[in-house]
């Protein structure tokens, strides 16, 4: 398809065209003859739809993931098999004595048997992998968290034997060590990255939260280390205080559509950028959310708390209305409209950034003149 700047888009300005880059491109003419296709590629697979079941309850079960299969979805991610659990079964299993040697106490000192409740435990994972992979249609994406290189990593070789089709590794680490600089931590993601890549016969993801001082180094250098895509981004669950206990309590509240905007701006700015898929996650529960990822460049985008709101069947209703979009809009396929909305061609993102910042601002000053 050629494309073309969409009318009135561009400043008439030359130097904030510098800034805006040639603008929203729009397909030429009416759709091509044929089903609209809704495929995408990501972590080099060719996905049926760009909608993708992220980890959580629902995909830890067969159940839940025949079910998403059914709906239409294009991948699942399975819950996430934690380091310490892998650790202790290792433990177990070789009753060796010196447990601190490899790993790091952070991660494996709080090793909690109610896990197994979360994800059936690392021998039951890999069983879920295999019946998934025997009777699913879509790709099984299995998932693992840690924060440290340890001989855990391998776990990655097992679950591509069981079936998984990649690897997403799930970095959630809060820097809560006051003596643990910013550097450090990149470093130690990076060699994660790396353990995990060199152990993996299958492609991976690494998932991460948005708390990074420079978030495109930090991406790209996950590209560098190893990352055949990046999952942008996980949420960080945030305890709460109970003041009639005076105690912490755990609290997990679903997301709403409103957090999509960090993930939103930051596949725009990525998209084209670096050598790695983009998935977006966060924030996605209408059909206008799927959209709107993908036209800021994710190749896939996941969700979660929509399907758990609503169910699996919720995900056959996101691509009814990709559908019905890329129909109204002429665009034939999923492929067109990826980043069409990005910062692609933004020569200077930065600057971009910040003249949207006063333009905001601005804007909302105008609209309120007379207070
Ligand atoms: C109950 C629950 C369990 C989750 N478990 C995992 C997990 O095991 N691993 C993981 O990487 N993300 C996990 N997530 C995060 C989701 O996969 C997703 O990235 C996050 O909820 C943001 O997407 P959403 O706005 O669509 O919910 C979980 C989320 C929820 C709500």
């Amino acid at each position: 398809m050629s494309g073309s700047r969409l009318p009135g888009f561009l400043p008439d300005d030359p130097e904030e065209e510098a800034l805006a880059g040639p603008g929203l491109v729009v397909p030429s003419g009416p759709a091509a003859e044929g089903p609209l296709e809704l495929s995408t590629s990501y972590l080099g697979l060719d996905l049926r739809a760009p909608v993708v079941a992220s980890s959580s309850p629902l995909t830890g079960h067969l159940e839940g993931l025949l079910a998403l299969d059914a709906a239409g979805v294009g991948a699942v991610v399975l819950p996430s098999l934690f380091e310490e659990q892998i650790v202790h079964e290792a433990e177990v299993a070789t009753e060796l004595t010196h447990r601190e040697a490899e790993a790091h106490p952070e991660a494996t000192g709080g090793y909690t048997p109610a896990l197994d409740d979360y994800n059936a435990g690392p021998h039951r994972y890999l069983r879920l992998v295999r019946e998934a992979r025997d009777q699913l249609d879509v790709p099984v994406i299995a998932s693992l968290n840690g924060v440290t290189r340890g001989g855990w990593t391998r776990y990655a070789s097992m679950l591509a034997d069981a079936g998984a089709s990649a690897v997403e590794l799930n970095v959630y680490r809060v820097a809560a060590d006051l003596d643990v600089t910013g550097r450090q931590i990149e470093q130690e993601t990076l060699e994660l990255v790396e353990a995990v890549r060199a152990a993996s016969p299958v492609p991976i993801a690494v998932k991460v939260g948005p708390q990074w001082s420079a978030f495109g180094d930090m991406a790209r250098r996950l590209a560098d280390a190893g990352a055949d895509g990046i999952v942008l981004f996980n949420r960080f669950y945030q305890p709460d205080i109970d003041v009639d206990r005076m105690a912490v309590e755990p609290h997990l509240v679903l997301s709403d559509a409103d957090e999509l905007r960090l993930p939103l701006r930051w596949c725009a700015i990525l998209h084209g950028r670096i050598d790695a898929s983009l998935a977006l996650t966060t924030g996605v529960h209408a059909g206008t959310d799927v959209v709107k990822g993908l036209l800021a460049g994710a190749d896939v985008v996941m969700t979660t708390s929509a399907l758990l709101k609503h169910g699996p069947s919720h995900a056959g209703v996101l691509l009814e209305h990709l559908r019905a979009w890329l129909e109204v809009r002429g665009y034939a396929s999923v492929r067109e409209m990826i980043g069409a909305v990005s910062q692609r061609t933004v020569r200077d993102p930065a600057a971009f950034e910040r003249a949207n910042y006063l333009a905001t601002l601005t804007r909302y000053a105008n609209e309120r003149k007379g207070w």
